[in-house]
């Protein structure tokens, strides 16, 4: 396929549709920016409009029974043009279904004509006083799609809600520290614990410095009955000491031997101080007191420390949350949105700092036709059904809005017998319609 495909305006030159909805058979010529479509009550002038939007737009455009009752098939032909060129619509209905042609002006048709629709047709809205009268929450998500904020909107709000899980499990954290302090109270005391083997092993080196003390005083006192049995023995031989006169000699040499080895250990043993082990013992005895402590303060400090943690954790989330607040109020401020004057807030849009419903219809139309031709859709066509709300005035200004945005408006107005625009009458036009 080597058509190419139009990028400047086109309009409708012809409508032709036989048998659908309430229509039997018309074909209109537009002549002008503003179609009017007139006529009595349930003479066909809906079924007109929808034509073109069951014929353009497809998919849920397409009423459930487009087909005439008594006919067996329908079919819808839109004739657009533009500067690059003509191309012609075909929508046929029959009770199996509907089927979909669009061939350029050298009869070549093209692959995916829906698809090729669609991307002509754009964001455009068919009927702009439509979205007047939507409802301002429906009119904001409208506007914020056609800007696309949609996805500067959801990243937004993902990211709040990842600080708001993060912020929630932090305050959780805190509240599970303190829960921890408040059950482990820290009464002053020895903050490390002591070792029980190591004192034990104190304990053992104690006592056995006292044995070998023991020790020592029982060998000095042993010597000392010795030397006393000698004198006595000394004493005795005194009597015979004649005899024993060699015999006392020697004696009193041993005697004289061990003397010195007294008088060298004597001080020695004098001196000696035993280690106080009533400290010790008293030590042993309120261990498990103070460990219980010293366990219960290191909980504290653990818990004290988490607590400052989870609570830095929530005012940096805090101050996240915030940013993701302001970023969102730099995003609405910033917005380019398609129409002049036109701002919104979540609740509703503004038009020159107004609330929309207090601005005045024509201003209200204006801004939704902007709106509907913001895309600058290649098919310019939009379809006003409420033209009946509309008195002469306001035709010509939205006569005057059209052509500002190069559109092509179709009006539907109930008439009563007049001879305006295009009249229907029956499902055929009776006037107006070349
Ligand atoms: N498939 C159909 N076959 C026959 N009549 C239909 C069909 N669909 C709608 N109608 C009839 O068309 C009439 C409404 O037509 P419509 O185009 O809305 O009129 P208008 O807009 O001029 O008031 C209703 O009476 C309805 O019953
Ligand atoms: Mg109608």
């Amino acid at each position: 396929m080597n058509t190419t495909v139009p990028t400047k305006p086109m309009h409708i030159v012809q409508l032709e549709a036989e048998a659908f909805k309430r229509l039997i058979a018309v074909s209109i010529t537009p002549d002008g920016s503003l179609v009017e479509i007139t006529g009595k009550n349930g003479q066909g002038k809906s079924s007109t409009l929808d034509a073109i939007m069951a014929a353009l737009a497809g998919g849920n455009a397409m009423p459930d029974k487009p087909i005439r009752r008594g006919n067996k098939s329908a079919e819808i032909r839109v004739r657009l043009a533009g500067d690059d060129g003509e191309l012609i619509v075909k929508r046929r209905f029959t009770e199996s279904g509907t089927t979909l042609t669009v061939t350029a002006a050298d009869g070549t048709k093209f692959n995916s004509p829906q698809q090729l629709l669609d991307t002509m047709l754009g964001h455009a809205t068919f009927d702009p006083m439509a979205f007047c009268n939507l409802p301002p929450r429906e009119q904001v998500a409208r506007i914020k799609a056609i800007a696309g904020l949609d996805e500067a909107f959801a990243a937004i709000d993902k990211k709040q809600a990842e600080v708001q899980a993060a912020l929630t499990a932090a305050q959780a954290r805190a509240t599970h520290a303190q829960t921890i302090m408040r059950a482990s109270p820290a009464p002053d005391g020895p903050d490390e614990e002591e070792s029980i083997a190591d004192l034990s092993s104190e304990m053992e080196a104690a006592h056995a410095t006292i044995e070998k003390h023991r020790k020592a005083r029982l060998w000095l006192d042993d010597q000392r009955r010795q030397q006393s049995r000698i004198v006595e023995e000394a004493a005795q031989v005194q009597a015979q000491i004649k005899a024993l006169t060699d015999r006392l000699a020697v004696l009193d040499g041993s005697s004289k031997a061990i003397e010195t080895l007294i008088n060298e250990n004597a001080p020695k043993v004098a001196a000696m101080v035993d280690p106080d082990v009533s400290g010790i013992r008293s030590r042993m005895s309120g261990i498990e007191d103070r460990n219980r402590i010293a366990r219960l303060r290191r909980t504290n400090r653990e818990a004290a420390k988490a607590l400052a943690e989870a609570e830095a954790d929530v005012s940096r989330l805090r101050r996240q949350k915030e940013n993701a607040v302001a970023e969102r109020e730099t995003v609405l401020a910033e917005a380019k949105l398609p129409v002049k004057g036109l701002a919104f807030t979540e609740d509703g849009l503004t038009l020159h700092g107004q609330p929309w419903e207090q601005a005045s219809s024509a201003e209200q139309l204006r801004a939704s036709f902007g709106i509907a031709m913001a895309s600058k859709p290649v098919i310019r066509v939009a379809l006003v059904r409420e033209g009946s709300l509309l008195d002469r005035d306001g035709l010509a200004e939205l006569c005057r809005i059209a052509e500002e945005h190069e559109a092509q408006v179709w009006v539907e107005r109930v008439t009563n017998g007049e001879q305006v625009g295009v009249v229907i009458e029956d499902g055929e036009v009776r006037g107006g319609g070349q």
